[in-house]
């Protein structure tokens, strides 16, 4: 097969992007297109504003809407940089993808069948003319060329000699360079996040967006320091192997919403990101790793299977990520059953874990209100909802939450 490779940050991805898709399955000369969202940035760390995880599960859950609905064929998303340490340069993703063992097993998981799975395959790393122009001065192009053949989208218009500008390519570094033509849609992510009108982002990016309440106030991380930005989408990063596309997303709202909470309420935003972001790291493990780490967090106090992942979490989250913060560890610990004297940081992952965008086990909107004035009254509403629910189902009463409650005057 001839792969057509399209990598960008889809930050968030938009109709121009699937514009340039279809013309290049169009032009014929590829039979397929493999979008990779990137994990880390070549240029400017900052320069994406989501962790990964949300801007490649943003791209799927699009892709899989235009080939479910027949839009769009033979277009797939692909988590190859996940795997890349450090910053993802493009040849290292397509030292990756042109492995034949991982592009067979790629395109059997994407149900394409194994004979035309099994290749001999083509690359084509697909760019917009502008990219072309300064492709030379990109890391390692000479590598790039070896892997794949260039092929640049003609934006009618642009003032881009794309010819000129692949013949440069050619004759410099003696790659291959292909063109086409593209008819779409002129759009940019910037224009969209300056203008803050996503009319040209698709619908099922849109709910996405919507539901996770993404590029708003909170996701901007007003007051948290850069090293803990960056921790943060690292923490993304890491914990991506290990929990679902639910559990992941869910536990990186906490980390918004608490280091948000955090803000509002004088705790430390840094601590309450990271804190909020780990909570459920160990939710997806083995239960018998569950139960070891929870037992060397805190010997016998967590034996329900629901509860150890929190223990066990605040394990993996030191041995695993390497986190060494006490304050915020505990804070992992009991973010499940709370326990007297908690601390704020220790309220607010409680409570973010509850009431994150994403939750929608019952009316919540007596508990987010209280959420915007008042810590203490938001974390007794949450514990009260709780209490009621467990009372209903006849279950025990942690004596750790029996101790929050007291603190909070619930009987
Ligand atoms: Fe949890
Ligand atoms: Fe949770």
């Amino acid at each position: 097969m001839n792969i057509g490779i399209y990598g960008g940050s889809f930050d968030p991805v938009h109709k121009g992007h699937i514009a340039l898709v279809r013309d290049a399955l169009a032009s014929g000369y590829v039979d397929c297109v493999i979008v990779v969202p990137s994990v880390r940035n070549n240029f400017k760390r900052y320069s994406m504003t989501l962790p990964a995880p949300y801007r490649y599960y943003m791209t799927k859950a699009v892709c899989d809407e235009l080939t479910e609905s027949g839009k769009l064929d033979k277009v797939y998303v692909c988590d190859a940089e996940f795997g890349i340490k450090g910053i993802s340069y493009t040849f290292m993703t397509l030292e990756i993808m042109t492995d034949p063992e991982y592009m067979t097993e790629f395109l059997l998981e994407q149900g394409v069948k194994k004979k035309k799975a099994e290749g001999p395959h083509e690359y084509y790393w697909i760019m917009g003319s502008d990219t072309l122009g300064t492709f030379e001065t990109w890391y390692k192009p000479e590598e790039i060329l070896r892997h794949a053949t260039l092929l640049a989208a003609e934006r009618p218009g642009d003032g881009v000699d794309v010819e000129k500008a692949a013949e440069s390519v050619r004759e410099n570094l003696g790659g291959k360079v292909e063109t086409f033509r593209l008819n779409g849609f002129e759009c940019s992510s910037h224009e969209i996040l300056s203008s803050g009108d996503f009319s040209s982002v698709p619908d099922a990016a849109r709910e996405f967006i919507a539901r996770h309440e993404l590029y708003t106030g909170r996701t901007k991380l007003t007051g948290v320091s850069d090293d803990a930005k960056e921790r943060f989408f690292e923490s993304a990063v890491w914990m991506y192997p290990y929990l679902g596309e639910k559990r992941l997303l869910h536990t990186l709202n906490v980390g918004y919403l608490s280091a948000e909470l955090a803000v509002r309420f004088g705790a430390d935003p840094d601590k309450a990101l990271i804190a909020g972001a780990l909570h459920d790291c160990a939710k997806e493990l083995a239960e018998d790793s569950q139960k070891e780490m929870a037992a060397e967090y805190s010997g016998d106090l967590f034996t329900e299977k629901k509860l150890l992942h929190a223990p066990a979490g605040a394990i993996f989250a030191h041995d695993g990520f390497g986190e060494k913060d006490k304050e915020i560890l505990d804070a992992i610990c009991y973010h499940t059953t709370g326990r007297g004297g908690m601390s704020s940081l220790e309220k607010i992952v409680y409570l973010a874990d509850k009431i994150e965008p994403a939750r929608q086990y019952m009316d919540l909107s007596p508990i987010r209100a209280a959420a915007q004035t008042d810590l203490d009254e938001a974390v007794r509403l949450t514990a009260l909802a709780i209490k009621g629910k467990f009372d209903r189902q006849g279950r025990q009463t942690h004596p750790a939450t029996v101790d929050m409650l007291r603190d909070l005057g619930i009987k």
